[in-house]
C-alpha cells in the first residue's frame, strides 16, 4: 500500500506516526518532509500548493490513499483534483472546505439548520458593521471571514476595540481579502473544546476530545499563537456532553452540508464552547487540529487507516468503533525566540538520544529541517511538540515538560503550564 500525506507541520508527522503504527508495511510519502520525517516517509520535492502536479504524481505511482492535512489545499481544491483523477484522497471538497474557509458560510449553515453557536451578522460595509457594533450593546468577538491562519479573530474587550478591529479589517489592511467580509458575533464565556469526527459524509464517528493553549503565555496570557500545548483526555467532555455534541451539533451539521449539496467526507473539527447553555459552535475546521492531533492519535489504539481509506473511497463508516488506550496524553510546543512575532530559523536544534527510548515520551517535528550534513536545524515558529503518556493528564504534562527541559536550540520557550486547567479539576476532586 502506498500512502501520501500533504503538509509537513507536526500534525502531519503523528499522522505518518500512526499510520506507520496502522500499516507497517505500506509506503508513505510525504511533501517535503521536515526534520523528522525521514524514518517514517519519502520525501516529495513538492509543495501542498502544487495540486495539478501532487495528483500527477499519485497517479503515476498508484497511491492508494492520500491524506491532507492543512485546510489551505483543501480550501483550493486539493481534494478535487485527486477525485478527478480517480485517486481515492482524505479531506473535503472545496465546496464542503468552506466550512472553514469561509465563517460567513460556516455561520450561515448553523443559522438555518438550528445548531447552536453565538448569534451574529455578516457584513461587507465599514458604516453597517460600525452601527451594529454599537447597537449590539454587549461585548463581541469581531472575525476574518475568510483563511487568516488563526489571526482574523479579535475577541473584543470594549467597542472600541471591536470597531477598531471593524475598520482594519473591512478596509482590507489587517488580512487582504480574507477580511472583505466580517462576521461580527455574541462574545460567548465557558470553557473551549476540540472535538475531531470521522464523518464519511453521513454517518459520524467522534474522537476522543482535547483541549489546546492557544496563548503564548502562561496562564492563558500574551498574543495567539497556532497553539503551544494540548492535551486529552478532558475530564469535562463526559459521555453525556458528548452524546450531546454529536446530537445537537455533529450529526445535524454533517447533515445540513449534504442536505446543501456540499457533502462533508473527511475530518470535521468542532471548536467549541461549553457555555452556561450547553456547548455551541466557536468555529469549524475542515482537518485535524494541530497541536490536538499529537495527543489524540497517540491515545487512539484502533486504526485510523481503516476508516480513513473507507472516507477516501467513498464507503460507509457506519458501525466503525474506536477504542482508546487508558491514560492521557499531553504535548508542550518548543517554539522559537519572538515568536508568534518575528524569529529566527536555521538554528542547530539538540534532542538527546534517550529522550524517546521510555516509549511514553514522542517527538513530534513541526518547524525543523535537515542541513546536508545532518545537523537538524530550526525552521519555522513552532518547532517540536513534546507528547508524553501516563495515566493521568497531569503526569502526562510533567512528563511532556521534562522532556521539553532536555531539548535544546538557541531561544526557545515553551508554556510549562500545559493541562492547568484538568490539574485543577482534578485537585478539585481529589
Ligand atoms: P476562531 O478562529 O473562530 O476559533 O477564534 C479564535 C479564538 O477566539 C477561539 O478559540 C476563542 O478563544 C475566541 N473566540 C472566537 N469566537 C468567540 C466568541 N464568540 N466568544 C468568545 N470567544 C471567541
Ligand atoms: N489547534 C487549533 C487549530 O488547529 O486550528
Amino acid at each position: 500500500m502506498k500512502i501520501l500525506v500533504v503538509g509537513n507541520g507536526g500534525r502531519e508527522h503523528a499522522l505518518l506516526w500512526k499510520l506507520r503504527r496502522d500499516a507497517p508495511h505500506a509506503e508513505l510519502f510525504v511533501t517535503r518532509a521536515n526534520g523528522g520525517m525521514a524514518d517514517l516517509a519519502t520525501s516529495l520535492p513538492l509543495a501542498p500548493g502544487e495540486m495539478q502536479a501532487l495528483a500527477g504524481w499519485a497517479e503515476q505511482n498508484a497511491v492508494d490513499l492520500t491524506v491532507v492535512g492543512p485546510e489551505a489545499p483543501l480550501a483550493e481544491g486539493v481534494a478535487d483534483h485527486f477525485a478527478s483523477h480517480g485517486l481515492p484522497v482524505f479531506g473535503p471538497t472545496k465546496a464542503a472546505a468552506q466550512i472553514e474557509a469561509s465563517k460567513a458560510f460556516a455561520k450561515g449553515v448553523m443559522q438555518r439548520h438550528g445548531i447552536p453557536t453565538a448569534a451574529f451578522q455578516v457584513f461587507e460595509q465599514v458604516e453597517p458593521a460600525r452601527a451594529f457594533v454599537r447597537e449590539f450593546g454587549r461585548p463581541v468577538v469581531v472575525k476574518a471571514s475568510g483563511l487568516a491562519a488563526g489571526k482574523g479573530v479579535v475577541v473584543a474587550d470594549d467597542t472600541e476595540q471591536a470597531l477598531a478591529a471593524v475598520e482594519d479589517m473591512l478596509s482590507g489592511a489587517a488580512f487582504g481579502p480574507a477580511g472583505a467580509q466580517v462576521v461580527i458575533e455574541e462574545r460567548m464565556t465557558g470553557e473551549e473544546l476540540s472535538v475531531f469526527a470521522l464523518t464519511d459524509g453521513e454517518n459520524v464517528v467522534s474522537m476522543l476530545p482535547a483541549q489546546d493553549h492557544k496563548r503564548v503565555g502562561e496562564g492563558e496570557t500574551g498574543p495567539n499563537t497556532g497553539g503551544m500545548g494540548a492535551y486529552a483526555p478532558v475530564a469535562l467532555a463526559t459521555p453525556e456532553l458528548m452524546a450531546r455534541v454529536e446530537e445537537e451539533i455533529l450529526r445535524p451539521t454533517v447533515a445540513a452540508m449534504a442536505a446543501e449539496g456540499h457533502p462533508f467526507r473527511g475530518l470535521l473539527y468542532a471548536g467549541l464552547m461549553l457555555t452556561p447553555e450547553g456547548p455551541k459552535v466557536v468555529e469549524f475546521n475542515c482537518r485535524f487540529g494541530d497541536p490536538e492531533t499529537q495527543v489524540v492519535l497517540p491515545l487512539l489504539r484502533s486504526s485510523l487507516l481503516d476508516p480513513m481509506l473507507a472516507i477516501a473511497r467513498g464507503e460507509s463508516i457506519a458501525g466503525t468503533r474506536l477504542e482508546w488506550h487508558p491514560g492521557a496524553a499531553a504535548t508542550t510546543v518548543l517554539a522559537s525566540g519572538g515568536y508568534p512575532g518575528d524569529y529566527t530559523s536555521g538554528l542547530p536544534i539538540r534532542i538527546p538520544s534517550d529522550i524517546e527510548t521510555g516509549g511514553d515520551v514522542i517527538v513530534f517535528h513541526a518547524g525543523t529541517k535537515r542541513e546536508d550534513d545532518g545537523t537538524l536545524v530550526t525552521a519555522g515558529g513552532r518547532v517540536l511538540a513534546v507528547t508524553a503518556l501516563a495515566p493521568t493528564v497531569a503526569e502526562a504534562a510533567a512528563r511532556s515538560r521534562a522532556a521539553a527541559e532536555r531539548i535544546e536550540f538557541q531561544g526557545r520557550h515553551f508554556r510549562r503550564d500545559i493541562g492547568w486547567r484538568e490539574a485543577e479539576r482534578a485537585g478539585a476532586h481529589a
